[in-house]
């Protein structure tokens, strides 16, 4: 398939899952105590490690010069968001000593996403469709700030983190572009992007089910 179609494609696909992930109403309605922002961004904080540890054991592996430092942008940023989302929470009152954002252990999908070995599958999951799913959590979350007053957290994520999060993605579309070009690449692409998108734990409402978490940001 011609690269451009098959990117569009991969995208349409991935768009009609990320629906499941809106609009949050009902979800708000009937979650109780759970939605308070620095719990939220306490999830945010694990979420942006796995985001820049991820991209950084992939800088050494991967041998394209342009996608190695497009992980490396990632790391920056990712590493950036977490001191900045740590100042937000310190400014909240919360008491950050001692807390280790993996105390329970790497998620699922980290863990899948660390098994992949080829510069195609990285691109198309870590970045395509993980930042894609970020996009969507992060802007329900900033809905759900302003619905609460919390004008500050919400323009953090709108005005900085957002903007990177956006990037990432289309960093990763233009790499897939550039990259994803036989039929084979194409169809390991879409696999991986496939199982991001069922280990995404908000897409499946396991998270909601082990924890009552929802509308945490995503990275
Ligand atoms: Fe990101
Ligand atoms: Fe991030």
């Amino acid at each position: 398939m011609e690269t451009a179609a098959f990117i569009k494609e991969l995208e349409e696909e991935n768009n009609k899952l990320l629906g499941r992930l809106e609009p949050g109403e009902a979800l708000t309605a009937e979650s109780g105590g759970n939605l308070e922002i620095d719990r939220l961004l306490k999830i945010a904080l694990k979420n942006e490690l796995e985001a820049f540890e991820l991209s950084a054991r992939w800088i050494e592996s991967t041998p394209e010069g342009d996608v190695k430092l497009g992980f490396a942008r990632q790391v920056g940023d990712e590493a950036k968001h977490y001191r900045m989302i740590e100042d937000r929470l310190e400014e909240l009152n919360v008491d950050l000593r001692g807390f280790n954002p993996i105390a329970n252990g790497y998620g699922e999908l980290f863990q899948y996403l660390t098994t992949l070995t080829d510069t195609v599958e990285r691109l198309a999951a870590g970045q395509f469709t993980r930042e894609a799913i970020a996009l969507v959590k992060n802007r329900q979350f900033i809905e759900l700030c302003e619905a609460k007053g919390d004008h500050v957290t919400a323009r953090l994520y709108r005005e900085v983190i957002q903007p990177d999060e956006t990037y990432h993605h289309k960093l990763g579309r233009s790499l897939l572009l550039k990259y994803a070009l036989t039929d084979e690449q194409q169809e390991r692409a879409r696999r991986a992007s496939r199982k991001t998108l069922e280990l995404a734990e908000e897409l499946s409402g396991l998270a909601l089910k082990k924890a009552g978490i929802h509308h945490a940001p995503g990275c």
